[in-house]
């Protein structure tokens, strides 16, 4: 495998009970890279992306993260290898104040994760602002601010974002997108996202795969990225 390889996926199955939902989904990304993938509601982008940090066990098929084999891995350890995922719908402790779930970050990023409040704060000022806040009171913008902050504690090598643009006013969206650019370009992150919103695609796609009905059929990358061949994809 060539060593800029963060990710390389094969052949993956996956599904709830009996049903198949995945049915031999491969994709690979390098590190560095800002990949998309992109598809209509329903296709199996989210059971991917639980599949990758380990919230759903694989059926047949491998992950290989780093050159280790993490298929058989918990998510646990997935997180502790460098995996840092931001749920659909955000998922921050809504009782808890913003100080409160960063710091459930920093656990989660364990002995070996760099410990980067200050840095989540320097991102994202609003939630410096609000830190005393009570995370549940904050609009959704805000409390996705901080549900990415809280996977940056980890200092994650890859980061997951699935569908962090949805319900959120594009203000905020366009500031998400800044941030996740300069996790690329300042600490090396590696970002993996679901997104079914045109523009937030375009700003910060390098390469899309699209999804259909538990498959990756196509990719896209460089100039091919663009307003029509996304909107065709997402049949807008
Ligand atoms: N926990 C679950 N138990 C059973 N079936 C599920 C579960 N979660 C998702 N599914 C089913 O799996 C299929 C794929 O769902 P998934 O959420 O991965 O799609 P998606 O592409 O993320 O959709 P969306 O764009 O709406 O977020 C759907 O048919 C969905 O009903
Ligand atoms: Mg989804």
């Amino acid at each position: 495998m060539p060593t800029d390889r963060i990710l390389d996926v094969r052949e993956l199955w996956a599904g709830y009970g009996a049903t198949p939902i995945l049915q031999g989904v491969s994709m690979s990304v390098s590190r560095g890279e800002i990949v998309g993938v992109i598809g209509r509601n329903g296709v199996g982008k989210s059971t991917l992306m639980r599949c990758l940090i380990g919230l759903l066990e694989t059926w047949r098929g491998t992950i290989t993260f780093l050159e280790q084999d993490v298929t058989q891995l918990q998510a646990d350890a997935r997180a502790r290898a460098g995996f840092g995922y931001i749920p659909q719908g955000r998922d921050v402790f809504p009782q808890m104040s913003v100080e409160e779930n960063l710091q459930v970050g920093e656990l989660i990023g364990g002995p070996e994760g760099k410990k980067l409040p200050e840095l989540v704060y320097e991102y994202f000022p609003r939630l410096k602002e609000r830190r005393r806040q009570v995370a549940g009171t904050m609009s959704g913008g805000e409390q996705q601010q901080l549900a990415i902050g809280r996977a940056l504690i980890g200092n994650p090598s890859l980061m997951i974002l699935d569908e962090p643009s949805e319900g959120i006013q594009p203000s905020i969206v366009q500031h998400i997108c800044d941030a996740l650019k300069s996790f690329r370009a300042e600490l090396g992150t590696t970002i993996i996202f679901v997104e079914q919103n045109l523009d937030t695609i375009l700003e910060i796609a390098e390469r899309c795969y699209i999804m259909e009905k538990g498959k990756i059929t196509r990719s896209l990358a460089g100039e091919d990225v663009n307003a029509d061949n996304v909107r065709a994809q997402l049949l807008l």
